[in-house]
């Protein structure tokens, strides 16, 4: 189920001498260089719906209108043509003091520079939002004191802001955004200016108390491994329009054009794409009810050398071709005694960083399980290693399953013999041609 939390309909936005001309002649088709006479165009027909509880980033170089949208979505600005709704009202159009009321009750914004008041201590700016809120003095501060415990910033709480280091004050700035207790927050490169460490753990605590606090989030960066760590969903900003608008696995998989494509380029995949995003169809499967004699058909006819047993489409383990000759051969016809359980397996939600190392150290296929022990998928390593694309592959060589020769031999026979035991129904073409 997904709420719509906002949505922005075909915004425009034109600085300049004539912007309603300018959005009247983008409309027509012209580019933005071609309109450049009358204006710049920030935004050129932005559309996006953001579900509530999620977050939607909103990515793209300097320059290309990202401060501009996010200004649109809380009245900041006013967009020169097209709207943006909030939980059903209407923005755009809205009176100063509706405006006012949603802001307080839905909309807070987190800046890149702190916006911190100076003479004011950590605490006080934590319960800033409050107090223009007119909430009553006891409560704010408790309200305050509780979020800062939660961006972990407890201790600091009668410092003043220039007592803190660049991270610790973003953290204020956070926490004040978190402490006015609207359900939208806009964030604008809020991490940007922070060093990468900081950055990173500002990143995950951010991601945590998404969860626990079920904020709406719209962030804003220039920074594609930012944007594919917090998103939901990116939308990819260029020159004013947005290029795409998916999932950070559908952005990396499937780039809508060439230049997302060259933007995604750098990005390591392994810490988007999970297990599901690039496990195939498991085909090589046979129902323990099919015993051993079904098992070596299975594995005949794909023409592999280990096939998945599962029971009730539950994995059970895997089968090689070894084992199969080798019960063939002692006249064994029960599969489950001959199932190796010690197959290696993953979740479907599994990042691919964390399942690479035994993907490509198993010459069979990793298995896709989900809770109850179904099996989902298959991960062969071909399908990891396409999935890495330009990653390049830090692992030695593995030597495939090889059937020795003399086995071969020995076998032979005694194989057909069995496949022969139940004969696929002839093609008579195939008859009248041999
Ligand atoms: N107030 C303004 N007046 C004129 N041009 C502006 C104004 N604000 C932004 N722009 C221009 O609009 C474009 C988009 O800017 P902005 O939305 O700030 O991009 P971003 O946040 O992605 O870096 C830029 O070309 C910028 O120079
Ligand atoms: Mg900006």
């Amino acid at each position: 189920m997904s709420e719509t939390a906002l949505e922005a309909r075909h915004l425009f936005k034109v600085f300049g001498r004539h912007p309603n001309q300018a959005v009247r002649r983008l409309k027509s088709g012209e580019t933005r260089s071609e309109v450049l006479d009358a204006g710049t165009a920030a935004v050129i027909d932005a559309s996006f719906t953001v579900n509530r509880g999620e977050i939607f980033v909103i990515m793209g170089l300097s320059g290309s209108g990202k401060s501009t949208i996010i200004r649109m979505l809380n009245g900041l600005l006013t967009p020169t043509d097209g709207e943006v709704l909030i939980q059903g009202r209407n923005v755009t159009t809205a009176s100063a003091k509706e405006l006012r009321d949603i802001r307080r009750s839905h909309v807070s914004m987190v800046f890149q520079h702190f916006a911190l008041l100076p003479h004011r201590t950590v605490l006080d700016n934590a319960a800033y939002a409050l107090e223009i809120q007119g909430v009553a003095k006891d409560e704010r501060l408790a309200r305050a004191r509780e979020i800062l415990s939660k961006v972990g910033l407890a201790d600091w709480a009668d410092h003043l802001p220039d007592e803190l280091s660049g991270g610790m004050r973003q953290r204020v700035g956070l926490a004040r955004a978190l402490t006015a207790g609207t359900d939208i927050l806009l964030m604008d490169e809020a991490f940007s200016a922070l060093d990468p460490l900081i950055r990173r753990e500002m990143q995950e605590q951010l991601i945590e108390l998404q969860q626990e606090l079920g904020r709406t989030i719209i962030f804003i960066t220039h920074d594609l491994n930012e944007a594919m760590y917090l998103g939901d969903r990116i939308a990819v900003m260029r020159d004013g329009r947005i290029v795409q608008n998916g999932t950070p696995e559908e952005i990396l998989t499937d780039p809508a054009n060439d230049y997302v494509a060259q933007f995604v380029q750098d990005v390591d995949r392994t810490r988007v794409l999970t297990a599901a995003a690039v496990m195939e169809p498991p085909h090589q499967t046979t129902p323990i009810s099919a015993g051993v004699r079904g098992a070596l058909r299975t594995l005949r006819s794909q023409q592999t050398s280990a096939v998945f047993a599962v029971e009730n489409r539950r994995l059970v383990g895997v089968v090689t071709d070894r084992a199969v000759i080798r019960a063939v051969k002692a006249g064994q016809t029960e599969l489950r005694s001959i199932v190796d359980a010690s197959v290696l397996t993953v979740g479907p939600d599994d990042l691919l960083t964390d399942i690479v190392e035994r993907a490509v150290e198993t010459p069979i296929p990793l298995a896709v399980i989900d809770a109850e022990r179904r099996l989902i998928g298959v991960i062969p390593r071909v399908t990891m290693l396409a999935a890495l694309g330009n990653v390049p592959p830090t692992t030695r060589e593995m030597p495939i399953v090889q059937t020795p020769i003399d086995m071969v031999a020995e076998f032979t026979p005694l194989v057909d013999a069995m496949a022969g035991l139940t004969p696929e129904p002839s093609d008579p073409s195939e008859g009248s041609r041999a």
